[in-house]
Order: C-alpha cells, then sequence, then structure tokens
C-alpha cells in the first residue's frame, strides 16, 4: 500500500475535524474525495504531507511513516515532501520566474539534480499537459487553467509517488475545467492521485474509488458505481440526491 491511515485523529483546538479515519490506497489509484464542505477533505489532505500535524493514529505515505504533533516546518518532514506533491486551489505559481523555471525550481534546488536532466523532464511535462510552447511566459500571462496545469506539471517535475490535489479546478471558469480535468485523466494510473472535487462526472469516470467525507468521518469507500448509486450511509445518499 502507498497509503495506509489507521485511527487518524485531528482537532482544530476544541473542533474535532477528523474523527478516526481508516483507509488504504495502492500504488497507482485515483481516489476522488467528496463530499459536503467542512467534513474534514482539505485537513486530511493536509495531514498527508505534513502541511498540518494531527493528534492521533498511524500514518504510512510512501514507505515513510509520519508521527502525531509533528509541526509543518519540522526538517522530518522532507523526505515527506519531496514523495507526495501538491496542488491547491489557487495554483500558487512563482510568479516572477517562467513556467519553466517554476517546474525546475526545487528539482535545481532542492534535490540539487543536474540541470540538463531537469530542463529536458520539465519540458517533456509541459509537453504532456499541451503547454510545451509556453515554457518562457510567465504566470500573469496564462489563462487559469493554462496556470493551473503548469502548477500540475511543477509538482509532478519532483517525481512524486503521491498527487495531492484539493479542489484542483474550483478556481476555474467551467470552460477551463474541463481542459484541467482532462490532463488529470490523462495522468490517472502513471501516478498515484488523491483529488478532493466536487466534479461528479470526473469522480465517477476517472476514479478507481470515490471516499465520501461527512463530518470527519469516511462514511463510503468504494467503486464510483457502487457510492453513487448504492451509497450505504444515510448522509451519501442525502449528499448525492442533491447533485443528481
Ligand atoms: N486552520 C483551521 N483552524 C480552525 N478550524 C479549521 C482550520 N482549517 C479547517 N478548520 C475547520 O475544520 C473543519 C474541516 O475543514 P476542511 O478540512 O477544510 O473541510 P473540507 O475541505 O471538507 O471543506 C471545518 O469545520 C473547518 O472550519
Ligand atoms: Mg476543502
Amino acid at each position: 500500500m502507498i497509503l495506509s491511515v489507521n485511527g487518524l485523529h485531528k482537532a482544530h483546538g476544541a473542533r474535532q475535524v477528523l474523527r478516526g479515519i481508516d483507509a488504504t490506497v495502492a500504488r497507482g489509484e485515483t481516489i476522488a474525495l467528496v463530499g459536503p464542505s467542512g467534513g474534514g477533505k482539505s485537513t486530511f489532505l493536509r495531514c498527508l504531507n505534513g502541511l498540518n500535524s494531527y493528534d492521533a493514529g498511524d500514518v504510512e505515505v510512501a514507505g515513510l511513516k509520519l508521527a502525531p504533533h509533528t509541526p509543518p516546518d519540522d526538517p522530518a518532514l522532507l523526505p515527506l515532501r519531496a514523495r507526495v506533491g501538491m496542488v491547491f486551489q489557487g495554483f500558487h505559481l512563482f510568479p516572477h520566474l517562467t513556467v519553466l523555471d517554476n517546474l525546475c525550481l526545487a528539482p535545481l534546488h532542492v534535490r540539487r539534480e543536474a540541470p540538463a536532466e531537469v530542463r529536458a523532464r520539465a519540458q517533456g511535462l509541459l509537453d504532456r499537459v499541451g503547454l510545451g510552447d509556453r515554457g518562457g511566459a510567465r504566470p500573469a500571462q496564462l489563462s487559469g487553467g493554462q496556470q493551473q496545469r503548469v502548477a500540475i506539471a511543477r509538482a509532478l517535475c519532483m517525481q512524486p509517488e503521491v498527487l495531492l490535489l484539493d479542489e484542483p479546478t474550483s478556481a476555474l471558469d467551467p470552460e477551463m475545467r474541463g481542459e484541467v480535468l482532462a490532463v488529470l485523466r490523462d495522468l490517472s494510473g502513471a501516478c498515484t492521485m488523491l483529488v478532493v472535487t466536487h466534479e461528479m462526472a470526473f469522480a465517477r469516470g476517472v476514479a478507481s474509488r470515490i471516499w465520501v467525507f461527512d463530518e470527519g468521518k469516511l462514511v463510503e469507500d468504494g467503486p464510483p458505481a457502487q457510492v453513487c448509486e448504492n451509497p450505504r450511509s444515510e448522509r451519501a445518499r442525502a449528499f448525492f440526491k442533491d447533485r443528481s
């Protein structure tokens, strides 16, 4: 298993945000995380790469065991961050760098890889997300959909074993969502992905499993058809009813 989580608990102040999550993911799977706002999806993803500490539970990601109460800036997390990439709703590209330099920065300066190798890999990834001719542009010269494709390519340029994506299309106009979802569809299977999304057609068509988070619990975990058409929990039934 590339991810295994047992009894994960996390509170923000007095509020229990994750209340005992158990889950496993095999290499190459694409998991779609869905569910009502506030259910704990973002917090869960952030625990997996140490952006949030957690209070209790066993968490193992890409062969690394995490420890509870680890602050996000603890150097012990650096090996984890190298293996787990993250893409956010708001892209977070470096505005003063070209697209190609955005991809190359971490491999060159964090991993100290050979420049020629990194540039070749970065160019290959830009080609793969359909932006092979935009390497010299600045992020502000690109559309939102293009910027998010760059952010995905940048995460992949670190050759992560797991890619976490938190609502990667939510900040985009509807006409740009499709181009980002097409890139994720193309990548599915090649990289293990956990994607928080409201795009149910994407979740159904691309994910190997859908997870429904509700009030800090993983209330459904199964293949898309089963979870969408025959959810076991009342809460998940209500969630899907609003979306059909
Ligand atoms: N930094 C924080 N401080 C306090 N409460 C937080 C923080 N981040 C998230 N929460 C709370 O944790 C709960 C789960 O949030 P979140 O993980 O963002 O859910 P989702 O991504 O499913 O919408 C919500 O009640 C939210 O208000
Ligand atoms: Mg969220």
